[in-house]
Parts: structure tokens; C-alpha cells; sequence
């Protein structure tokens, strides 16, 4: 029988460690493969490991990941060490299948109104584009935004994080960039990080003043950058709002040279940088974004050769966000199966946001990837988890249930992960827990 045991050095002796057990797993995707994952993100045939334990057995202790493997090995172990304390918790999978916590990488959750008469009338035939040059898109969310009140906007952040947790995401990234200005995107971030702790949900923050010029700085691109790299983001840091600083990058909104220089501005800051990038057009973002080291580049529906031969040399993560197509009624999903298959390292967020992707749910993305991007289930497991953990420089803490991470897991409703995407808008989670702890969402 294969070697499946996964310990944390010195488990064995010290089983006062052990606080909770889940025992009869009847599939464990613990996506570990050490001999893999010193090698940076998954990419290639990498996105097809797993590390699937039939019959398992997951010890925890404080939060973390003590030991994985079968319900043989972890038995062994137990009875060489002398067995648990009695306080021990047991938790019994009851046969299902047990996976990593999902991480969202990409997100806009923070807004206030919802845009459904945008919705509708890109039914009836308007563009996306042509809604946002009258007035709608996302200067009509900034409008909103700077005339909400915290308290409000917090409320409405936390309902649709509780949801998102529902659907089994334990990590998310939450963008800013509807405020604009100081004071509101300096109050979005404030939002996303009391919201993520009002309900338990690991949260990485991310500065997008450079989501659009606002139209107060119509004429004035120079004064609207300076801005953004001489109070905005300096502030953003030094209050300690963000880890991350995003830059909408298109011929339409932020040139490259304007994206290089608010990203280096950020760098030199200490945050780590990710780009929406060839998203409307083919225009280097993804490039870009390997040359600067980024974390991910996120889009990437136009992406060309360049970028892609660009990305799969790097270790940026190309972040897929196929709830935009889906949801705007378009056709052109990013070329996921391409990009593996060049070796780029992929990941999929759901880009929640009020206009282009008002989905939470990774599990629908899932489904997404799968049947319009040709993304095999363990493909989009591994982009749903370990490959979007890295996109937030968090693969040390979370995205595979490696002995030492945080113990976030997923009890499915159902023996085999491949029915994830399968049950497309089903919710196959069943019980969620995050760094050990059970949430009830
Ligand atoms: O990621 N691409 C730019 N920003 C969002 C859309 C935001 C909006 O429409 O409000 C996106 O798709
Ligand atoms: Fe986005």
C-alpha cells in the first residue's frame, strides 16, 4: 500500500497536541505533495495532484494540521503514542469526502446597491461598455459608495461574506475601488477587514484606487495618479488597510506606463501587487505582470502568446475569472486549457462584484471552468485552493491540508469531489470549519 502518513515532525510523541479528530473520511484531497510544492504553484500535470487518501483519518491541534493518512496509519501511530487524551473531539465524516477550505482570490464584495437594471438591459443587447459610458458600471457604484455609512456598508459585507463561507470559501481577498478618493477607499478597506472578522473568514486586503478615474479628475490623469501614489496608498500602508495594491490595467482605463508606475509605487511601499490585466484587450497586462513579480494577473481573457509564454516562466498565478463571461452572456472564456497546458500556474476566484459577476459561489465557478474552459474537476480543485492561495502569498498558511497549515476543511455532502462542479448551483458543502474552528453559516 502507498506511504499516505503526513505528520508534523514529533506528532507521535506528543499527542497532548491533538484537540480534534475527524475520522472516516471516506475520500481525503489533501492536495499535499511535497516533492511539488517547493516548486511554486501547481502547473502542468502538477494541477491534476490531489494527494487522495481513500479511507482517512485528519488529526488537529490549535488550529492546525497535525497528521493526514490512512485510518491504518493514523490507528499505528495512535497505538504506538499510547492513544488520545480523553478530551479529545471526534468528528465523524460519516464516509464523505474531505477537502481543503476554498480561497477566493479576487473579489469586490464591499459595495453598497446591487446593479440588476444593469443586468437587464445587457439582456436586451447593450454592452457592458455602453452601460459604463452612460453613466452606470462602476462610476455609478462610487457614487453610491461615497454615500454610504460604515455601519451600513458593514452589514451588507458581512450578510454576503457569511454566504460565501456557506459555499465553503475560508480565505477571500477583498478589493477596495469604489471610493476613489481617500477617505472612501480608506473606508472600504476598514469594511472588509471588520467584516472578515465579524465572521470568521481569513481576509486579504487589496488597495484598487486604480480601478477607474473618477470623474471628478476627467482632464486630469496625472493629478488623479499622483493622488493614488502620493496619499492614497502611502496612507493605505501606513494604517495598515492592505496587503495588496491592484491596478486596472487597459488601453481604456490605466495605460501600462500609469500601471507600472502606481504597482512600483506600491512595491516600494512593501505590498504585493496583482493586476487586472488583459481583460477587454490584448494590451500586455499579463506581461506586465510577470515582469514585476506580481502575485497574479488576473482576466486574462485576451491574453496573447507573450503573456502567455511570460506567465508560465514566472511564478505570477494566472487568476481566472470566468463569472464575468458567464454572467455578462458572452462567450470568450479565458484560454484556460492553453495556459496549463503551456505550464502556466492557474487559479479561479469569483470576482463577486455588483456589476460583471455578481456570483459567491466557487463551487459555480467550478462548474464554470469546467465545462467552458475545459478544466478537468481536480484541476479546478487545485485553482479553487492551493494555486489560489498562492495568488495571495498564502500557500505557507492555507489551500492544502499539509501538517503545520491552518486547519481549514470542507466536509462535503457526497463521497467524491468531482461532483463539486458536477451539482452546478448546488451547495455540496456540508460542514465547514476554519483554522479548526466549525462555523454554522
Ligand atoms: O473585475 N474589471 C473591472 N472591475 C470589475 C467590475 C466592476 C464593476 O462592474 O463594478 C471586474 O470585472
Ligand atoms: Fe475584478
Amino acid at each position: 500500500m502507498a506511504d499516505t502518513l503526513r505528520t508534523l515532525a514529533g506528532i507521535a510523541e506528543d499527542l497532548k497536541a491533538v484537540d480534534l479528530v475527524v475520522e472516516n473520511i471516506g475520500q481525503l484531497c489533501t492536495l499535499d505533495a511535497p516533492e511539488l510544492d517547493g516548486q511554486g504553484p501547481r502547473r502542468g500535470n502538477g494541477m491534476n495532484v490531489l494527494g487522495l487518501v481513500p479511507d482517512a483519518m485528519l488529526l488537529l491541534g490549535a488550529g492546525r494540521v497535525l497528521a493526514t493518512g490512512t485510518r491504518e496509519e493514523i490507528r499505528g501511530e495512535l497505538s504506538r503514542a499510547g492513544g488520545l487524551p480523553a478530551t479529545v473531539k471526534i468528528i465523524d465524516a460519516a464516509g464523505r469526502a474531505v477537502i481543503p477550505g476554498f480561497v477566493d482570490p479576487h473579489t469586490h464584495t464591499v459595495f453598497g446597491k446591487t446593479r440588476q437594471d444593469e443586468y437587464e438591459r445587457r439582456i436586451q443587447g447593450e454592452t457592458y461598455l455602453e452601460i459604463a459610458a452612460a453613466g452606470g458600471g462602476i462610476h455609478s457604484s462610487v457614487a453610491d459608495m461615497r454615500g454610504r455609512s460604515e455601519d451600513e456598508l458593514l452589514e451588507l459585507t458581512t450578510e454576503r461574506l457569511r454566504e460565501m463561507m456557506a459555499y465553503g470559501t475560508t480565505t477571500v481577498e477583498i478589493k477596495s475601488g469604489y471610493g476613489l478618493n481617500l477617505e472612501n477607499e480608506m473606508k472600504m478597506l476598514r469594511v472588509a477587514g471588520a467584516a472578515a472578522s465579524a465572521v470568521g473568514i481569513r481576509v486579504v486586503r487589496t488597495c484598487l484606487a486604480a480601478h477607474e478615474l473618477p470623474v471628478e479628475y476627467r482632464g486630469r490623469r496625472g493629478d488623479y495618479i499622483r493622488l493614488v501614489t502620493e496619499e492614497i496608498l502611502p496612507r493605505v500602508v501606513s494604517e495598515g488597510l492592505a496587503e495588496r495594491c491592484d491596478v486596472f490595467c487597459e488601453p481604456s482605463v490605466f495605460d501600462l506606463e500609469e500601471s507600472r508606475k502606481i504597482l512600483k509605487c506600491a512595491r516600494d511601499l512593501g505590498l504585493s501587487l496583482t493586476i487586472h490585466a488583459d481583460e477587454l484587450e490584448s494590451f500586455g497586462g499579463a506581461t506586465l505582470a510577470a515582469r514585476m513579480r506580481a502575485d497574479s494577473a488576473d482576466h486574462l481573457i485576451k491574453i496573447d502568446e507573450d503573456g502567455r509564454s511570460a506567465l508560465a516562466a514566472s511564478r505570477t498565478v494566472a487568476v481566472l475569472l470566468p463569472g464575468t463571461v458567464f454572467s455578462l452572456g458572452l462567450r470568450n472564456y479565458a484560454p484556460a486549457r492553453e495556459m496549463i497546458d503551456q505550464g502556466c500556474a492557474v487559479a479561479l476566484a469569483t470576482d463577486f462584484n455588483p456589476g460583471s459577476s455578481p456570483i459567491r459561489s466557487l463551487p459555480l465557478i467550478q462548474s464554470i471552468a469546467c465545462t467552458q474552459m475545459r478544466m478537468a474537476p481536480a484541476e479546478s480543485l487545485v485553482a479553487t485552493t492551493l494555486n489560489s492561495a498562492w495568488a495571495l502569498g498564502l500557500q505557507k498558511e492555507t489551500g492544502s491540508l499539509a501538517p503545520g497549515k491552518a486547519a481549514d476543511f470542507l466536509i462535503l455532502d457526497s463521497k467524491d469531489f468531482r461532483l463539486i462542479p458536477y451539482f452546478a448551483g448546488h451547495n455540496p458543502v456540508k460542514r465547514i470549519f476554519a483554522s479548526g474552528i466549525e462555523i454554522t453559516a
